[in-house]
């Protein structure tokens, strides 16, 4: 199963939501299972590691995202991924208007497709301080957890 996480920038909420799934995938062992990336609708960053907010929360938690660099997504993901799970429902209607006519990826909003609510949207923290960081790492942190047991469990419903 071949997962990409799509926000704004790619630099904030997406690498967090990159390096808890990784990170979770790793310890499950589940490696050979699920690939994940993370790309944003906007290019304004490419290149760039993870905002600095992003990468001190993750350490915090002990995950390190500073080697993530930020890249604009692409027609090829849409054949070369499952799922571009989104982080908020702008994000979802950019992927979804951009789509090429011959997409195979699928696209849902992240916290939605994860079993956590539905509608459910990861808030943009850009603007804001280490607080809605802090917010955006436990949103990411269940999504990660939830779509970890669900495919060791083969009880995610990848195929709804
Ligand atoms: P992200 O956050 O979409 O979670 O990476 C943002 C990053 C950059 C900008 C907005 C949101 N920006 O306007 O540059």
């Amino acid at each position: 199963m071949r997962l990409l996480v799509v926000c704004l920038g790619n630099i904030c909420r997406s690498p967090l939501a990159e390096g808890v799934l990784r990170q979770r995938i790793a310890e499950a062992g589940l490696e050979r299972r699920i690939l994940v990336d993370s790309a944003g609708t906007g290019g304004w960053h490419a290149g760039e590691p993870p905002d600095r907010r992003s990468i001190a929360n993750a350490a915090r938690h002990g995950v390190d995202i500073s080697g993530l660099r930020a890249r604009k997504l692409r027609a090829e993901d849409y054949r070369e991924f499952d799922w571009l799970l989104c982080a908020d429902r702008d994000n979802l209607a950019d992927v979804r208007s951009r789509a090429p006519a011959d997409a195979s990826a699928r696209s849902a909003l992240l916290l939605d497709w994860a079993g956590l609510g539905q509608g459910a949207e990861v808030p943009d923290p850009y603007t804001g301080g280490p607080d809605d960081f802090e917010q955006v790492w436990q949103l990411v942190d269940r999504a990660a957890r939830a779509i970890v047991a669900g495919v060791a469990a083969r009880t995610l419903a990848i195929d709804a």
